[in-house]
């Protein structure tokens, strides 16, 4: 974890404390250089990218903020995925007074609705999916006019992160924030009736999820299936469930990719199989991206000519979509020709 200078948007930044939540979960306080605070400005539920060399390989990972602006720190809490490189490394070795390189906040699962105060939020975290929602928790109950119903999954008592936290979060603003601990060991995993239990009193709402894949699909199901539109239901995957390229036709995909950025347009040539974002780094072009997984949205660029297929896309909304704008990083083309312009 060393090195001073920001190269390619990835700024060092200094490991200030670090704070063991659980047995599998750890929160790093970072310290922003002054050089790159304005770029580090966050919104509450959005995250970072770190760029880290683990056995000397160079691995990107996205970890969101736990901490909210309002708590003037920057705060990012990472749990163990069995097996998992980054997240059992940061576990093992992530000592105060370290560097850690981190593109700047990224992410659209941020406070939607009236934000003056009358929209509720709603939401629902499983494991580790608590630190998006503690740092939209955090952020909404600053405000006094907003109320906060939180259900909170965990497969047993023993591994719930911020419990302390988010007892003092009640105990500070009980009249305006409700928790609900669900615990797998003594109930099963969360089932469609008891988040329709949970969400019958809410009022005019947004919604927001984060946790396991099933979990957010059990609860995504049915808060659809109880009317609530889906413009109100923010979803944050930490994991994506990869479409294998192969499926995708590109039987008569274009040899040639035409890419205009910074004014200028260079003709790439095409490898099948590559995302455009492949493409444009084969053509030694240096374009905009960060997380590489589809959640951010800084590698998009719109489709001005041909067509082309995202793999996974929890960054652009319908009407973007419908504009022809495209995630590089997922994106593989499906026609003759194609031509991007990153506008
Ligand atoms: C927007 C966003 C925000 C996120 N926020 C957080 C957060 O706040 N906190 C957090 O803890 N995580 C968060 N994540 C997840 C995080 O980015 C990492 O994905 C997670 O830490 C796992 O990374 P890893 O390097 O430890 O695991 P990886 O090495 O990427 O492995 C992931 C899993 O795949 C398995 N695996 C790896 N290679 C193979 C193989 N060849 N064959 C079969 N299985 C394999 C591993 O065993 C492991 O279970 C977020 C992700 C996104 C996209
Ligand atoms: S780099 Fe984040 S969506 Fe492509």
């Amino acid at each position: 974890m060393t090195g001073d200078a920001d190269v390619d948007g990835f700024a060092p930044l200094r490991i200030k404390r670090v704070v063991r939540e659980t047995a599998d979960a750890v929160s790093l306080v970072l310290d922003v250089p002054e050089r790159s605070s304005r770029r580090f400005r966050y919104q509450a539920g959005q995250f970072l990218t770190l760029r880290v060399n683990v056995g000397g390989q160079d691995v990107r990972r996205c970890y969101s903020m736990s901490s909210a602006p309002v708590e003037g720190e920057l705060r990012i809490t990472v749990k163990r995925d069995p097996g998992g490189l980054v997240s059992n490394w940061i576990n093992d070795t992530a000592a105060e007074g370290d560097q850690i390189h981190a593109a700047p906040p990224e992410g659209r699962f941020v406070l939607r609705g009236d934000l003056s105060g009358a929209t509720e939020v709603v939401a629902f975290a499983g494991g580790s999916g608590i630190t998006p929602i503690m740092s939209l928790a955090r952020a909404a109950v600053d405000d006094p006019d907003r109320r906060v119903r939180l259900f909170y999954a965990n497969r047993a008592r023993d591994s719930v992160i911020f419990a302390d936290p988010l007892d003092r979060l009640v105990a500070e603003h009980g009249d305006r924030v409700l928790l609900h601990k669900h615990f797998d060991e003594d109930d099963g995993v969360v089932a469609s009736a008891a988040i329709e239990a949970f969400i019958a009193p809410a009022g005019d709402a947004h919604y927001y999820v984060c946790g396991p894949g099933p979990f957010m699909d059990t609860v995504e199901r049915t808060l659809l299936a109880a009317g609530v539109k889906e413009s109100r239901v923010h979803l944050e995957r930490f994991t994506v469930a990869a479409a294998a390229p192969s499926a995708i036709d590109q039987s008569g995909v274009a040899e040639e990719v035409v890419i205009e950025l910074d004014r200028q347009s260079t003709t790439a040539s095409y490898r099948k199989g590559d995302t455009l974002l492949q493409t444009v780094r084969s053509a030694g072009l240096r374009a905009p991206a960060s997380c590489e997984t589809g959640s951010c949205g800084t590698c998009m660029a719109r489709v001005v000519e041909g067509s082309a297929h995202m793999l996974n896309n929890d960054a652009l909304d319908d009407d973007e979509v419908e504009e022809g704008w495209v995630l590089t990083c997922q994106s593989l083309p499906t026609s003759r020709k194609v031509r991007i312009n990153y506008e």
